[in-house]
């Protein structure tokens, strides 16, 4: 099956040799080919390049032609922090907060995650699984060609294990990569409210190993937070996370900086996520590290809390990624256009830098830049084809429509 695009716009973050990331000043300028043409076949990205020097077609036979004029050809979006499996929406909560409550006011009062925890420890792992498959179709109709589940909502064994086996299947049934976070570490459920050392236990001790003997995860994961998890508590979980060959990509400085950043640099976290609350400190230490920050601005937007500072992290060279963080109690949402939109208007990223950050480096985030996140030839084509446009800036500007017209899932028109 062969698959060719021709008389595009632009095609953008194309490759001559590969990345790992972009990173700092590096990202103002999206590679980019103007009136140009894209050939898929089997499900790769095979060649590529300018109208004008286009060498012809050999061979129609089992060709599909799409002529993009006008438009824009881009990789998918790469979403690296998601809780898209959970078990209910939280409107509640919505409106306490809309007459003054905070975040951690709402979970003081019995909201939160231990809410959401309750909630699915009763749902029927069929209806989690049927549940969040609506929403990963609409994630991908919004653009997003790979993503990252966590856990996290269930806090006991069974319901983490069952938890784990939804994003399982989830990864299965899609065609999108998926990749799975254990997250058991989340919050103290109510029944080790005075015993938080017996449930750290019960995670390191008894969660993990099954974890990984069923192979149910590639990440671990913490809440490293006042009130939630301490940074020697997620420097305990993160170690034995490491024992069992799960590299940490945690939750730090959502609403306070205490060192969660430099515990997962001292760590080898793949990423540290949230970061609305970043001291001077902490983004020196991010420098020269493998660790890719990670900015989730629909959480900053959904809660009414700071923006992780974009222009700070870019400034300092440093690369970034930006995801949906999609889950019930601070983002309620899954669309990397509008993640893309706030990060331009509320952080201060250009077009061009939300593209790379919502793009390759979030690819690198979840362990598939190899495969994933730019056009290079050998890499899977998942590919959003946008509606006509003038310009790629018109993606992020025009917020809240979806720009997208077709995705290209693994070189297959998707739906
Ligand atoms: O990433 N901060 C921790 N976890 C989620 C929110 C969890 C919830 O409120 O259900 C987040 O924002
Ligand atoms: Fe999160």
């Amino acid at each position: 099956m062969k698959l060719f695009i021709k008389n595009i716009q632009q095609l953008l973050q194309v490759e001559e040799t590969p990345k790992k990331w972009v990173a700092g000043a590096e990202m103002q300028k999206l590679p980019a080919i103007e009136n140009a043409w894209l050939a898929i076949e089997n499900g790769k990205i095979a060649a590529f390049g300018k109208m004008n020097d286009w060498p012809g077609i050999v061979d129609w036979r089992n060709l599909k032609v799409i002529d993009a004029t006008g438009k824009m050809v881009l990789p998918a979006w790469c979403d690296s922090h998601t809780h898209t499996v959970h078990a209910a929406s939280r409107e509640k909560e919505f409106e306490m907060r809309i007459k003054g409550k905070t975040y951690e006011e709402i979970a003081m009062a019995g909201g939160g995650i231990l809410n959401s925890a309750h909630k699915l420890r009763e749902m029927p792992e069929e209806q989690l699984l049927a549940d969040a498959q609506l929403r990963i179709d609409e994630m991908i109709a919004y653009g997003t060609g790979a993503l990252e589940i966590k856990s996290g909502y269930g806090l006991t064994m069974e319901a983490e294990i069952k938890m784990l086996r939804v994003i399982k299947k989830l990864a299965e049934q899609n065609p999108i990569p998926i990749k799975a976070t254990f997250l058991g570490a989340h919050a103290i459920p109510a029944e080790y409210r005075h015993n938080r050392n017996a449930y750290l236990d019960l995670v390191v001790n008894e969660m993990l190993p099954r974890v990984a003997e069923e192979q149910l995860a590639q990440y671990i994961d913490v809440f490293c937070e006042s009130n939630y998890f301490t940074v020697a508590e997620t420097k305990r979980i993160m170690k034995a996370g490491a024992a069992f060959g799960l590299r940490p990509k945690i939750h730090v400085n959502q609403f306070t900086a205490m060192g969660g950043v430099q515990a997962g640099v001292q760590h080898h976290a793949l990423s540290v996520d949230h970061l609305e609350e970043m001291r001077e400190e902490d983004v020196r230490v991010l420098m020269g590290t493998s660790t890719m920050p990670t900015l989730l601005p629909s959480c900053s937007f959904f809660l009414g809390i700071p923006f992780g500072p974009a222009r700070k992290l870019i400034e300092a060279g440093l690369p970034l990624a930006l995801a949906t963080d999609f889950n019930p109690g601070s983002t309620p949402s899954g669309n990397m256009q509008f993640v893309l939109s706030l990060a331009c208007i509320k952080m201060k990223m250009t077009p061009a830098e939300a593209i790379h950050a919502a793009t390759l480096n979030g690819a690198y985030a979840m362990d598939l830049g190899h495969d994933y996140g730019s056009i290079a030839p050998g890499k899977t084509a998942n590919l959003i084809i946008t509606r006509p446009m003038e310009s790629f800036a018109y993606i992020p500007y025009a917020f809240g429509s979806n720009g997208v017209d077709q995705m290209i899932i693994n070189g297959k028109v998707h739906g």
